[in-house]
């Protein structure tokens, strides 16, 4: 690998070193790292905020590790964290900070932040006491969020994780999420619904995102069809909006008082924290989602203030750049043991693609090594019976990631035995290991199984981390998703490009209202490529 040419003489030869470094590990196998080394365990897993991540069976060595903090250090780690958390120009495509820990600091160093919480805080309060009426004067039964990327990911997949928890006082609405510009969603469910009892919340940063003005257009037309005496009415009592821009959800008609901010400071991927999170609040409560905010908050000092040999974003982005830069591995599998983080790989999806999916470096060059690694997953359980085949034995070297809670803490299901659940959760847990380490140590992980025929053999040697949570909480569920911010951010560091815009997206949302002519009129067809103008043809005459 390269890294930029703007990178100082002590990066380059700490790259050169760990390169070389990286010719010999291409021949090491992870059952032969572990049988030379009986604390290998010890020496390379570590603990934070109710998390311990296991990187010991990722294929390296505590001297790897020192030599990719050496990079990091010679990349300006130090400088970066203190830009970003300093409030500096990191998003510098955009001419902005990236302040999305600030959402989960105390009301004194943040004040903004804690004026929108109490004003989101009221709007929960007044839902789950069936204070807030529809325009008939009914409670509400059901939200919908209508949003989509960070305006729709991040609030599915926390409020779905946590759905046991349930708020202090009251009764929380059924909650649904619309995304897809299709009507594919938002068209069944309205079918299901009461009019006069659902609220719909507009969660978008720019306002101006055409998926979700379009479904939020549809559920509009819904509920003012459904009370045409009542247009006032209608917006004052079946809207909430959610936005970076005020003034575009006023005059998209969303009341003033039904109006939750935030800010340019926080990336759309990175804001379930603000008033972005209602769903979750609606889900669990106030107080629980202070304490996912709580939970976040403690990762961001962890990973200011701890050493970078025991700091888990620290080395959790090194090991992806290890696996990525060095070992080429250019797939990562997420993969967690536990059906309520089923959203999680799509959420992640998102914050790390999204973030890293870039090429150009602050120095505007091109860079000539891999940035983000491909990315996908599924709830591990599932996944085993769907794609580990090809973790086993297919011929792409894939880093995974395990993620898995030590606690069984269920709240919910009292209509089974709690000793039932206990005992699932266990074979849980056991496959969680038991594929983690057949993964890695391949066949050496049954010394029994001898003279196998080639197409029943396991290589192994496919590396992956660990994460265990001491339990499904609020609060670990904050640590962890700020670990996996901070790694993103760590990484971007290394790669030398800014995490925190999107401008590929942006050039595909202008291309689209271009496309959207041509479909309707015909207009600009003839400038289009032969592929795209004959499948606009083809739609157009069979829309007749
Ligand atoms: O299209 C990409 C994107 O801008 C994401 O970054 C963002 O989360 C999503 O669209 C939704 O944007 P908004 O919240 O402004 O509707």
């Amino acid at each position: 690998m390269d890294f930029p040419r703007h990178d100082t003489e002590a990066a380059q030869r700490t790259r050169d070193n760990i390169a070389r470094h990286a010719e010999q590990a291409r021949d090491w196998h992870l059952a032969d790292l572990f049988r030379d080394d009986p604390r290998r365990f010890e020496t390379l897993s570590h603990q934070a905020c109710g998390l311990l991540a296991d990187l010991s069976k990722q294929r390296l060595t505590s001297e790897t590790l020192d030599l990719l903090t050496e990079l990091a250090r010679a990349r300006g780690l130090e400088h970066w964290i203190h830009c970003l958390f300093d409030g500096g120009e990191v998003n510098w495509t955009e001419q902005r900070p990236a302040m999305h820990w600030r959402l989960r600091e105390d009301p004194q160093r943040a004040p903004d932040v804690h004026a929108q919480l109490t004003r989101m805080e009221r709007m929960v309060k007044r839902i789950h006491s069936g204070q807030w009426r529809g325009c008939e004067g009914d409670a509400i039964t059901d939200v919908v969020n209508v949003g989509v990327g960070g305006s729709d990911l991040g609030p599915l997949m926390a409020s779905f994780a946590l759905s046991e928890y349930r708020p202090e006082q009251g009764q929380r609405p059924r909650l649904h999420f619309v995304s897809s510009m299709d009507g594919s969603q938002i068209a069944p469910l309205l079918d299901e619904l009461n009019p006069a009892t659902t609220l719909i919340v507009v969660s978008s940063k720019s306002f101006t995102t055409v998926d979700t003005l379009s479904n939020a257009g549809t559920a509009r037309c819904w509920l003012q069809d459904a009370f045409p005496e009542q247009n006032g009415a209608v917006l004052r009592c079946h809207f909430i909006g959610i936005s970076a821009q005020p003034s575009r959800m006023g005059e998209w008609g969303i009341h003033e008082d039904n109006q939750l901010q935030f800010w340019d400071w926080v990336g759309g991927r990175y804001s379930l924290w603000s008033t972005i999170g209602l769903p979750i609040a609606l889900t669990v409560g106030m107080d629980s989602f202070r304490e996912l905010l709580a939970g976040a908050h403690e990762m961001d000092r962890h990973f200011i203030e701890s050493p970078w040999d025991r700091n888990l974003p620290v080395l959790m982005g090194l090991v992806d750049v290890w696996n990525l830069n060095f070992l080429d591995i250019t797939a990562r599998a997420v993969l967690p043991y536990d059906g309520r983080l089923k959203h999680l790989p799509a959420y992640l999806e998102q914050l790390e693609m999204e973030s890293n999916g870039k090429s150009v470096t602050r120095a505007g060059e091109t860079v000539d090594y891999h940035t983000c690694p491909v990315i996908w997953g599924e709830v591990g359980p599932n996944a085993q019976h769907a794609f580990y085949q090809l973790l086993h034995q297919g011929t792409q070297p894939v880093a995974c990631e395990f993620i898995v809670a030590a606690r069984h803490s269920r709240r919910s299901g009292n209509a089974v035995g709690s000793g039932q659940l206990v005992e699932q959760h266990q074979l849980t847990l056991a496959n969680c290991l038991a594929q983690s380490r057949l993964l890695a140590l391949g066949e050496a992980a049954l010394p029994n199984e001898t003279h196998l025929p080639p197409f029943k053999r396991y290589r192994g040697n496919q590396p992956s981390t660990t994460l265990m949570l001491d339990e499904l909480t609020p609060r670990h569920l904050g640590a962890l998703l700020a670990l996996y911010e901070q790694k993103v951010f760590v990484q971007a560091v290394l790669w030398g490009i800014n995490p925190f815009d999107q401008w590929g997206v942006e050039m595909g949302k202008q291309i689209a209202r271009d496309m959207t002519q041509v479909l309707e009129s015909g207009d600009g067809g003839d400038t289009l490529d032969s592929s795209s103008r004959a499948l606009a043809e083809r739609a157009r005459k069979l829309r007749g």
